[in-house]
């Protein structure tokens, strides 16, 4: 299959339930997890799969707004968005499962139906689960065996019995069905299931169990919350290593043109020259962002020839680098940033610049300005000069996908 055929693999992310066992206000896939919501989380690891996707994403009514932005923020690309839906779900995860089923694309063979609530299931058993569905057409989900030892109680929890653990398997999500068999099953369910296989076996079509993974857990408890923090957290002794990078920007002053400058409009101000609206600290700052992602510069990426962003101010430009900034894996950690000029005077103005800019990278921001007495070409008046550096830190994800230094400690 190549990019940009349609894909014949969907996966539907339930993610529409409350997380009342969680316990938190939010729902529990919009819950924050190391700086990422649940729904974020297995997002990633559904973009990581093989094979591109029909991606339908389940939530609740009125955090479809919510859900569409994090979307657009975790996308792999404009053609992975492309092919991501989110719709509302029901009462019941059946119910959403169903409602997810009602817009699969008319060209999807395979179906797989995830729970946002496994947000650290890894992109590989996504893979394996489909190439089994593939290789038998039989319904496949993923189980782990059990290790404790079962008992049957009565309802004064006095034992009954021992259950034969080597008959039990621990079962997961993705689940994955050849999607004539999961809609028939859906359809003709007479009764609510935890789970997509307990219906589709119940229609009389065979269910195989492939080996689980361990970080496909199911967060249900703040426990299980807490445990997906320190699967995220590098073991104590090994650190992930940040990223820096730099930026410097100059523009002459220009008599034709409005003062733009660290995003603000200066009104009154000798303006700057250049092919956007020659905001000098935005630009630095964007060069010390995409250099620290290691994607080149400002130039590279917003093109003069690019029309777009002729006159375009600098919420356009810091927005789109934190996008791509975020889709290379990074979460911006601060910025520092000094402007270079006689004029305008920035002091008055800095906390509203540094809230801003801050505002736009979701990261603190400080704006030094100094003159250079009377030195240099601004010194002489001639135009304005900025610097900024950044640092950036991977954002939460298992460590082992992130380089890290390994400490003796
Ligand atoms: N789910 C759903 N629609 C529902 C109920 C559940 O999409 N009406 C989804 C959840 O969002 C979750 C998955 O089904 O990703 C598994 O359900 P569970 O872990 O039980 O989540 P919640 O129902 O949200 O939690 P709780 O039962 O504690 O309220
Ligand atoms: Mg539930």
């Amino acid at each position: 299959m190549t990019e940009t055929s349609a894909p014949v693999v969907a996966v539907i992310v339930v993610a529409a339930g409350s997380g009342a066992r969680l316990g938190h206000s939010e729902p529990k896939a919009f819950v924050h997890l190391q700086g990422r919501t649940l729904l974020e989380h297995a997002l990633h690891g559904i973009f990581g799969m093989a094979e591109p996707a029909q991606v339908i994403v389940v939530v609740p009514e009125d955090r479809i707004g919510a859900a569409n932005a994090i979307v657009r923020a975790s996308s792999a690309s404009p053609a992975a968005r492309g092919s991501v839906t989110v719709v509302a779900g029901g009462s019941t995860r059946q119910q959403s499962v169903s409602r997810g089923l009602a817009v699969l694309g008319s060209q999807i063979e395979i179906v797989l139906v995830h729970d946002a609530a496994r947000a650290l299931t890894p992109s590989d058993l996504c893979d394996r689960v489909v190439t089994a569905v593939r290789a038998t057409g039989d319904g496949v989900i993923p189980g782990l065996a059990v290790v404790d030892t079962i008992k049957r109680v009565d309802a004064s929890a006095v034992i009954l019995g021992t259950v034969d653990r080597a008959e039990l398997s621990a079962v997961q999500t993705p689940q994955g069905f050849v999607r004539a068999i999961l809609v028939a099953a859906h359809d003709t369910s007479v009764h609510e299931a935890t789970d997509d296989a307990a219906l589709v076996a119940a229609t009389g079509h065979p269910v195989r169990v492939i080996e689980g993974s361990p970080l496909a857990f199911k967060i249900t408890t703040p426990v299980d919350l807490e445990r997906a923090e320190s699967v995220l957290n590098p073991a104590p002794g090994n650190v992930v290593l940040p990223r820096i990078g730099t930026g410097l920007d100059v523009h002459a002053f220009s008599d034709s043109a409005e003062l733009w400058l660290a995003g603000l409009h200066w009104p009154g101000e000798r303006g700057l020259s250049g092919h956007s609206d020659g905001d000098v600290a935005v630009h630095a700052v964007c060069d010390a962002l995409l250099g620290a992602a290691g994607l080149g510069d400002i130039g590279g990426i917003f093109g003069t020839s690019d029309a777009r962003f002729a006159g375009a101010h600098g919420d356009v430009f810091l927005t789109e680098t934190l996008r791509l900034v975020t889709e290379a894996g990074f979460a911006v950690s601060n910025v520092s940033l000094q402007i270079i000029g006689n004029r305008p005077r920035f002091a008055p103005r800095r906390a509203e610049a540094e809230a801003l800019l801050g505002r736009l990278i979701h990261a603190p921001v400080n704006i030094a300005a100094t003159t250079t007495d009377t030195l240099g070409f601004t010194g002489r008046g001639e135009g304005i000069a900025a610097t900024a550096t950044a640092l950036l830190v991977p954002a939460a994800r298992p460590a082992a996908q992130h380089p890290v230094l390994s400490l003796d400690v």
